[in-house]
């Protein structure tokens, strides 16, 4: 048998694996994307050990010259991965003994497949967290320069989704900005954990060599190293606290996303989210769909999806490593690529937008959108708040029943409800005057836009 298709695991039993078993068990169709890391990980620990004596100078070399090799056939489409030999390591381990003999047989030493499983994993996702990193950055980009573009532009603020008080489309912008703020923070706080190296730990006890496992950690740029062995192997927290801040950022990107549609909705009519992010209806020739919102809210539910299932996999699992934990990788990659995806999609389609300013105007003035601010008004002239409440309550019934905004009445209309009301008040009922009033730190005032537009590039730096 050719070392291709010897499995290196096999020798204790005495049957061969059934075909479909093998299928069943094996990795290889999923976790092949971690081939990069694995190579790395691997140079890594054959460095170590001919640092510490276990492998001479030379048989390093041969190691390291023939995995570099692998990883060129492999990024070439060269490399024919085997079911057979079940997983992305051994894989690669097979052919690195048909290339280099004997001395490829010796990389093994001192590591289990539970070590370097569990340091690939954590590899593959410090790598994806840059790329997410940057398309976040870019998303969070992208709202602010809407939100600057956007820092007057006045729309219906809603509670209940009924029409509330009026704001600033910069504003609202800005409070879709500062979720992204905490998610970032979020995916920092979670790298920490990530970046803590488990290779070392072997099997689930250590090794008999001399490893010295701080050189492994420096050449693989670990921050961290895994403190004890049964729990380095074992330990998936790293992927469900990825998940966890991933969940949280779909969650906030469904919210968008379910106010893009609603506002790109003929009746709003707020937004245009631009063709490239919309497609047509087979049969109905007038549609413009709103694709790419609808489909981020679905996609996060793959997520939570993933979330459970992670959750799921570990809570029954006795120290140390169960082969339950081949499970994780395909939540993980789904959640990484979901993720990456959503991401991209949302900074374009943000750069992308338009904002149709004068539909939001004419809506925020249908509603009573500055009701508080009448009732604010006569607080300052005077009357207690709850009167004011109710003065205002009876000034709205009346503009409802003669189809009027409060600041389309005249002087004498709104005197009726209360003689405090005197000609200045039409300076509040405005919506210019409205948002401009609310010029406090958090406030929708374009004034207060604009700062916090440049405390937050700052910030960023
Ligand atoms: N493919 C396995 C995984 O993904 C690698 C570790 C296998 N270890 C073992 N003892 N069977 O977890």
């Amino acid at each position: 048998m050719s070392t291709a298709n010897k499995k290196l695991s096999s020798a204790r039993l005495t049957q061969p694996t059934d075909k479909f078993v093998e299928e069943f068990t094996a990795s290889v169709q999923f976790d092949q994307r971690m081939f990069r890391q694995d190579i790395r990980g691997s140079i890594a620990h054959a460095s170590m050990l001919s640092e510490v004596g276990v492998l001479t100078a030379e048989e390093r070399d041969q190691i390291i010259n023939g995995l570099q090799q692998i990883e060129q056939e492999i990024e070439n489409g060269e490399f024919e991965w085997s079911i057979a030999q079940e997983d992305v390591h051994m894989n690669i381990e097979a052919r690195l003994i048909t290339l280099i003999g004997e001395v490829g047989k010796k990389l093994h030493t001192g590591r289990s497949r539970n070590d370097q499983v569990a340091t690939d994993v954590r590899l593959y996702l410090l790598d994806m967290i840059e790329p997410i990193r940057s398309e976040l950055n870019r998303l969070q980009d992208a709202l602010l320069d809407v939100a600057e573009r956007e820092a007057d532009t006045i729309m219906p603020g809603f509670t209940h989704l009924q029409t509330a008080q009026p704001v600033t489309f910069g504003h609202h912008m800005l409070a879709w900005y500062e979720m992204l703020v905490r998610d970032a923070e979020r995916l920092d706080d979670c790298e920490k954990r990530v970046n803590s190296m488990p290779l070392g730990a072997a099997a689930l006890a250590g090794t008999t060599f001399p490893i010295d496992r701080e050189i492994t950690a420096n050449l693989l740029g670990f921050a961290r190293i895994c403190q004890n062995s049964l729990d380095a192997v074992s330990d998936r927290d790293f992927a469900i606290e990825f998940n966890s801040f991933a969940s949280l950022l779909m969650m906030h990107l469904s919210r968008f996303s379910e106010e893009l549609i609603i506002w790109s909705s003929a009746q709003f009519d707020f937004v245009d989210l631009g063709d490239a992010f919309c497609t047509g209806s087979s049969i109905m020739p007038q549609k413009k769909n709103p694709d790419v919102p609808e489909l981020i809210r679905g996609k996060t539910s793959r997520v939570y999806g993933n979330m459970f299932n992670l959750l799921t996999l570990m809570k029954n699992q006795p120290l140390a490593y169960n082969k339950d934990n081949q499970e994780d990788k395909e939540p993980l990659f789904d959640t990484i690529d979901t993720l990456l995806g959503s991401l991209r999609v949302y900074a374009d389609m943000m750069a992308a937008i338009t904002v149709k300013a004068d539909n939001m105007r004419e809506s925020a003035l249908r509603g009573y959108a500055t009701a508080t601010d009448l009732a604010d008004y006569l607080v300052r002239k005077g009357t207690p708040f709850r009167d004011a409440h109710e003065v205002v309550g009876l000034s709205v019934a009346y503009g409802i029943k003669h189809k009027k905004d409060l600041s389309a009445m005249n002087l004498e209309e709104l005197q009726q409800f209360s003689d405090k009301i005197e000609a200045d008040v039409f300076d509040v009922l405005t919506l210019e005057g409205s948002v401009a009033a609310r010029n406090h730190l958090g406030g929708t005032a374009p004034a207060q836009v604009r700062t916090a537009i440049t405390r937050a590039r700052n910030s960023r730096g």
